[in-house]
């Protein structure tokens, strides 16, 4: 048996004995992506880990996802294989910018996506993900505008899909802020055949060139449902796999090679392996910040998709 079936082996025992579920973000390796019980996007996840009935929750993605789960499962057992894995975007607010906007703009809802600290949510009126923010947005129906944060991308987006005016924080995420639509552009030219799908985190001038947009699980449904046969895929290159996986006679291209999230590929079997074995590191969110991040969390999962 070779080191990896040996972990895989290790890994099947441990999560039953355990009593613990692996959810695992659609970005996260391919190695990785076939251990999980669940795969998905931010939202699916946190779904998943608010119903889980599992005592220990093992989070294959980065830190605030599994913060989430946290916020979601005072009782249980989250634990974040790899330590370090975090979100460069949800470092590009804090608590206290939270407090300021909210002294800035007093009475307007603060929607803050899940890419962001349990701090942050803490400070938030309402959560949202790439999949729900339009209609997170939405349902301020007495609110002429909102604020968003951290990321001003998503923000814009959203802004295209409702009369409301939108006040955004400045933060982004380097991946995908890194599309330029020249790259795009060239990849067209390069595929003419091929549809355009990209992620609500891309620049606006890349938005403009989609022919869908789409969360990750949201592409996932797109390109399956679509009667077309080739892709050009405007995010990080982990969706690849299962994209491909789940059509073998469809064909994908990533809009550009440099869309790799370095803390989404930081987990491996044993980091997995060894969390399932010590119980360790695990994601602790302070009672008073969880039971205030909760209140946002809870509010857009009542917001249906
Ligand atoms: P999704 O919720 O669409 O999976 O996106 C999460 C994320 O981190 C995108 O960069
Ligand atoms: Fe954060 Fe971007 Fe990585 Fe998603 S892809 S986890 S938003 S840095």
């Amino acid at each position: 048996m070779t080191e990896s079936e040996n972990n895989i082996q290790r890994i099947r025992e441990l999560r039953i004995q355990r009593r613990a579920v692996i959810l695992a973000h659609n970005y996260q390796s391919p190695a990785i992506q076939d251990i999980a019980d669940y795969m998905g996007d931010s939202l699916e996840l946190s779904r998943r880990a608010a119903a889980t009935d599992a005592e220990v929750i093992v989070f294959c993605g980065v830190h605030f996802m599994a913060e989430t789960a946290a916020i979601l499962n005072p009782g249980k057992t989250v634990l974040l294989p790899h330590p370090n894995a975090g979100c460069p975007m949800a470092d590009m607010i804090t608590a206290s910018d939270m407090i300021t906007i909210r002294q800035k703009h007093p009475g307007i809802p603060i929607v803050t996506y899940v890419n962001s600290s349990a701090a942050v949510k803490a400070e938030s009126t309402v959560c949202c993900t790439s999949a729900n923010s339009v209609d997170v947005v939405h349902s301020f129906r007495d609110s002429r505008t909102v604020y968003m944060a951290p990321d001003r991308n998503l923000a814009l987006y959203t802004a295209r899909h409702t009369d409301k005016e939108v006040l955004y924080w400045h933060g982004y995420c380097p991946i995908h802020h890194s599309l330029t639509a020249k790259d795009v552009l060239a990849k067209k030219e390069e595929y003419p055949e091929a549809l355009f799908i990209a992620h609500p985190e891309c620049r606006p001038e890349v938005i403009e060139l989609a022919d869908e947009v789409r969360s990750t699980s949201g592409m996932l449904r797109f390109v399956k449902e679509s009667s077309r046969d080739s892709f050009i895929v405007g995010t990080e290159r982990g969706i690849l796999y299962p994209m491909q996986k789940q059509n073998p006679d469809k064909k994908f291209y990533p809009a550009s090679r440099k869309m790799i999230c370095p803390d989404m590929k930081k987990t491996t079997l044993p980091h997995v392996l060894r969390a399932l074995e010590t119980l360790q590191p695990r994601i602790i969110v302070p009672e008073e910040t969880r039971q205030r991040a909760l209140v946002a969390v809870e509010r857009m999962l009542s917001i249906g998709r």
